[in-house]
């Protein structure tokens, strides 16, 4: 898909910010610090769009962003943020549960695992969570640019087997320095926004 405008639109804090206008929407999660901000960008082909740092806990609200005027990219704070008080995550996971509560079943859930490190007990909460409300779920094995080449597949394989995704879950090895991957991610998004549109 050729895009032609990308545009910031808005930062939810709360249940009456989510905007639901009837644009299909795609949604990044993963763990903080994992490549959220990173891969949005790099599939918008606009670097600065969505804030990124190397210090984790970067995002924290529910930011929309408005690709060629149709469709909504998500990013989502990250779970996992280990300096994160009490009040903070509870304020996190406020904001997300808010939005999947009203975002799911429609949206295209892109949930990034980092192929360095490899699925967490907490990506395995989050891809149980996620499947329980329902989602479409694309698995993006992001920062392999680390991996070496002959690796990639039995790193894929180890995320599918931890998370317990099947064969019909797409997995997808990605990178938001190298860009490696993004044609196949946008197959799977397009895919999701042509079908979305039909219904
Ligand atoms: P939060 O907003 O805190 O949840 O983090 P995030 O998931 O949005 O991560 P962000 O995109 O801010 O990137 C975190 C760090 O990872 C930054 O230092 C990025 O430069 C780095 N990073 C992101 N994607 C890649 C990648 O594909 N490869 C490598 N090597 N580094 C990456
Ligand atoms: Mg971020």
């Amino acid at each position: 898909m050729k895009v032609l405008t990308a545009e910031f639109f808005r930062s939810a804090h709360g249940s009456g910010d989510y905007v639901r206008d009837g644009r299909p929407e795609v949604a990044f999660v993963g763990r903080s610090n994992v490549g959220k901000s990173s891969l949005l960008n790099r599939l918008l082909g606009q670097k600065g769009l969505a804030r990124t740092s190397s210090t984790p806990g970067r995002t924290q609200a529910v930011n929309y962003f408005l690709v060629n005027r149709r469709f909504w990219f998500v990013d989502l704070p990250g779970y996992g943020y280990a300096k994160a008080g009490k009040e903070a995550r509870r304020e996190w996971a406020g904001r997300v549960e808010g939005y999947f509560a009203q975002a799911l079943p429609g949206a295209l859930v892109v949930m990034l695992v980092d192929g360095h490190v490899g699925a967490t007990p907490l990506d395995v909460q989050a891809y149980q969570y996620l499947s329980g409300l329902g989602a479409e779920i694309v698995v993006a094995v992001t920062k392999i640019d680390k991996v070496t080449r002959g690796r990639w597949t039995a790193v894929a394989r180890e995320v599918r087997k931890t998370l317990g995704v099947d064969d019909s879950i797409p997995l997808i090895p990605v990178s938001a320095r190298s860009g490696e991957g993004m044609k196949d991610l946008w197959g799977a998004v397009s895919a999701h926004f042509e079908r979305a549109q039909e219904n």
